[in-house]
């Protein structure tokens, strides 16, 4: 028996709008329980979400071969269309599965570009595949990955919404163009924040966190929380909240005391709203066979 596990990812971590992203642990795992007459996908998803040959993990797995059909087994805790890279886990672990139903090597770079090309950008693919926070940058069909060291050990505090937002919607909420001085600002904050992390600097790190100016500018409305999370977070001095991927989902980084101290108080102001400490996974995906 074979299961694959993909972590969950938040893109678009700071000013790396389309090109950072973080690795968390909260997985996907896919257990290939044996041949069947037809795909078969048993997952937590219920009905909207196909159990069939058009599952997006099947879907996937059928780029690299014309596989025999599987019965797999699917759990996962990852709320669909948040932010939080669901659809990165299941074209990663898709990928993964075709190549070994297929008996076909693989190098991770290799999985990154055919990953990058289904999933169309790749900032949540690249954690999802190497772990850990994942600079990836896409220039004339040239693609490039690098591992950037977190300043110290950080935390995810992550805030999830019920409502959901597709890509789709988020990015048609982007502007066609940008002032001249606003793509510098940009360039320039991505670069402060790369440099941060070498220097292990964790408090610049965390306010450099805040410093987009590509998407969330435009995505707040569709994100209502998003704000007052922020606000709140200031009030007690903490830094470092972000939208994450195209949202609605928001995550603030920071060390694990300062993160339960911060989930308390998000918890008085709103009782009902999910809040989820999760650790970076620093791993990547896992294949394991027995
Ligand atoms: N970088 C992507 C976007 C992440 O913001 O559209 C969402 O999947």
């Amino acid at each position: 028996m074979m299961t694959i596990t993909v972590p969950a990812s938040s893109a678009n971590l700071g000013p790396g709008f389309d090109s950072l992203g973080l690795a968390l642990t909260l997985p996907l795992t896919v257990t290939v329980l044996g041949p069947s007459e037809h795909w078969l996908v048993d997952h937590p998803y219920g009905p909207t979400v196909p159990n069939d040959a058009d599952n997006l993990i099947v879907k996937s797995a059928l780029t690299v071969a014309d596989l025999p059909a599987q019965h797999l087994g699917v759990t996962s805790d990852v709320p669909l269309a948040r932010g939080l890279g669901s659809s990165a886990q299941a074209i990663v672990a898709g990928l993964i599965l075709g190549h070994q139903l297929a008996g076909s090597d693989f190098t991770k770079a290799e999985l990154l570009a055919e990953a990058t090309a289904l999933e169309g950008h790749p900032d949540n693919v690249a954690p999802a595949i190497f772990g850990g926070l994942q600079l990836t940058t896409q220039h004339q069909q040239r693609l490039s990955q690098s591992s950037l060291p977190l300043p110290g050990d950080l935390v995810a505090l992550t805030v999830i919404p019920q409502q959901t937002l597709s890509t789709a919607a988020a990015r048609a909420a982007l502007p066609k163009e940008l002032p001249y001085q606003t793509a510098v600002q940009a360039s320039q904050n991505l670069a402060a924040l790369v440099a941060a992390c070498f220097q292990q600097d964790q408090r610049g790190f965390q306010q450099l966190v805040e410093s987009d100016c590509l998407h969330e500018p435009y995505r707040q409305p569709l994100a209502p929380d998003f704000a007052l999370i922020r606000d709140l977070a200031h009030n007690q001095g903490f830094y470092g909240t972000y939208l994450s991927g195209a949202g609605p989902t928001s995550i603030t980084l920071l060390p694990l005391l300062d993160a339960q101290a911060l989930a308390e108080l998000l918890k008085e102001n709103d009782p009902d709203a999910n809040i989820q400490i999760l650790q970076i996974d620093t791993a990547g995906y896992q294949v394991k066979t027995e």
